[in-house]
């Protein structure tokens, strides 16, 4: 069913939960995380990354999630993921996401906010002022759409430990001393935080600032939001309703567990007559488990 998505994470944050959001890059896996949400009776998020929504039928991909949200059996809220680009911002709206990432982390702090007012301009003229906006605040390391290794004070590297800067946000802690003045200007829904967590792999344990996060907290009514995932401990993410993070994006983990099990069945299902839609069924039951496992892991 159609939720929006700021109703979705209040609702779950006042439950002591938070609600799992997961890049799509296509259908097979938006419908294991539908089905994985269903199984669990709790509501879910779908993300498509902007570089998906700028291919040819990004836009397409996005009608057809939120097609699919809107026949869900729980809320399921279709939302477009670090944004920077307001025709693509627009665009993704028109197409059916009810909800953007206006991201303007790697600009200066006024640029920040001047790019989340624009988009929400752009939106109430094209008659979606009702969309709900997740601004950012704070640069993550890492790319969120490579798997490379990156920590939070510094560069994208390679596996062999090269840097690539490859699409890399300089990092960069969430100011908390910032948070009322950008949430009061921009009218944010949401707010994304950078408290140690990138995107990508973690090098070494993930070490997240949780007295920074809880700084964040004090500061603001919104819930936050914490983006990478992937690679943080589920004895960790736990603990993240507790200080009002209601909404954790997961990507990189999904696509390793989805490869995995390509790389393990494609020979099998390749000598059983080309079976490829035995094979479909492997890549919707990885992604599947592994959005049960969040979902899980968020409703404790
Ligand atoms: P990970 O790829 O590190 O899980 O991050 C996903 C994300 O934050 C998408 O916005």
């Amino acid at each position: 069913m159609r939720a929006r998505l700021d109703h979705l994470v209040v609702s779950a944050l006042q439950q002591g939960a938070a609600v799992p959001a997961f890049t799509c890059y296509d259908f097979t896996t938006a419908l294991a995380v539908v089905a994985a949400a269903e199984e669990a009776g709790c509501g879910a998020i779908l993300l498509v990354a902007p570089k998906t929504a700028a291919t040819p039928n990004g836009l397409r991909l996005i009608t057809a999630l939120r097609g699919l949200a809107d026949s869900a059996a729980v809320p399921i809220a279709v939302q477009l993921d670090h944004a920077s680009d307001l025709r693509v911002i627009a665009d993704a709206v028109a197409a059916g996401a009810d909800s953007v990432l206006a991201d303007g982390s790697s600009l200066p702090y006024e640029d920040n906010i001047a790019l989340v007012r624009e988009a929400r301009a752009v939106l109430a003229a094209q008659g979606h002022a009702d969309v709900v906006i997740e601004a950012e605040l704070g640069g993550l390391a890492g790319d969120e759409d490579r798997a490379f290794g990156a920590d939070a004070a510094g560069p994208l590297t390679d596996g062999a430990g090269a840097a690539t800067g490859t699409g890399a946000a300089s990092a960069g802690l969430t100011d908390s001393g910032q948070v009322e003045d950008f949430v009061a200007r921009t009218g944010a829904q949401l707010l994304a935080v950078a408290v140690g967590n990138v995107h990508g792999k973690y090098k070494g344990e993930p070490q997240l600032r949780w007295d920074v996060l809880q700084d964040i907290a004090v500061r603001t009514h919104i819930p936050l939001v914490l983006h990478g995932a992937s690679g943080i401990p589920a004895e960790e993410l736990v603990k993240a309703a507790a200080m009002n993070v209601g909404k954790v994006n997961f990507n990189t983990e999904l696509r390793t567990g989805v490869l995995a099990t390509l790389e393990s069945e494609t020979a099998s299902h390749r000598a059983d007559g080309e079976n490829l839609q035995g094979l479909l069924g492997k890549w919707n039951a990885a992604a599947k488990d592994f959005a049960a496992g969040a979902l899980s892991t968020l409703t404790k």
